[in-house]
């Protein structure tokens, strides 16, 4: 499929925040139902995989950085032993569709933006996102303030999609995501544009190789990553250092 057919609706650079906020603001009631039409439940899968390479100790202190509705922290409350998650997220919107959505009651959420997280140095055991790295422009220093609050020795983790070109499936994700995707979230969300802006920043987004680079720049160290069905999601791990 030829994209350049399809003109490209991703925000100058300097705009990006106040979209990406509006954009998650506009579809928060509909977001999980939608990653679960869209991935067929592998989402939930990813977001277990991901916890599962966060090597916390029991009760240990976890940060979900862009959590939107909160599915990686309410999964980390179900490890066993539990841990002990915080979201972040800059969209209100998100946050409250996440609410009392757990029978086991809410998980604590905090507004704030991943480019000054409100905590100290050292606080987190692990520091983890899912789908958040692709929706910020400067992700080195994402990474570094991600960096900043966990603790020595501990690790920072991203869950993402990566480009379809990463993948033998390419083709028939490009299909998927560029042709279908939007189709389903304009029906489901009412919001064709969001769904248009998730294959387009997709395309963009570095490939696992380059993403590993970008985390090490940050300053993690011991950098690695695994990658998903059939390579179109890869889960990065870093660990920050005692130096
Ligand atoms: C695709 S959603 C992912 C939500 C959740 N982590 C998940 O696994 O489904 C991306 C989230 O990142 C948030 N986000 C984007 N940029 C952010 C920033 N600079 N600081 C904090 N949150 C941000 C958005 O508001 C949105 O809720």
């Amino acid at each position: 499929m030829d994209r350049s057919a399809q003109p490209s609706i991703l925000p100058a650079p300097a705009d990006k925040p106040v979209y990406v906020n509006r954009m998650f603001a506009r579809i928060a009631r509909t977001y999980d139902l939608m990653n679960r039409m869209m991935t067929g439940g592998q989402d939930q899968r990813w977001r277990r995989q991901l916890l599962a390479l966060c090597d916390l100790p029991p009760r240990g202190r976890l940060l979900d950085v862009g959590t939107g509705t909160g599915d990686i922290a309410y999964a980390a409350r179900r490890l066993s032993p539990p841990a002990s998650p915080v979201g972040i997220d800059f969209t209100y919107e998100m946050m409250a569709a996440g609410q009392g959505k757990d029978p086991a009651g809410p998980v604590p959420f905090v507004q704030g933006d991943t480019f000054a997280l409100p905590f100290a140095d050292d606080t987190f055991d692990a520091v983890v996102s899912g789908f958040l790295i692709r929706n910020v422009v400067d992700r080195v220093a994402a990474l570094a303030e991600q960096a900043r609050v966990t603790k020595p020795g501990g690790r920072v983790l991203v869950l993402e999609t990566t480009p379809p070109s990463n993948t033998p499936l390419g083709p028939l994700f490009q299909f998927y995501f560029f042709r279908v995707v939007p189709l389903l979230g304009g029906l489901v969300s009412g919001d064709l544009e969001a769904y248009r802006y998730l294959p387009q920043s997709t395309v963009g987004f570095p490939m696992p190789k380059e993403l590993q680079r970008m985390m090490e720049l940050a300053g993690l160290r011991h950098v690695f990553y695994r990658e998903l069905t059939f390579g179109s999601v890869a889960i990065h791990v870093g660990t920050k250092t005692r130096d």
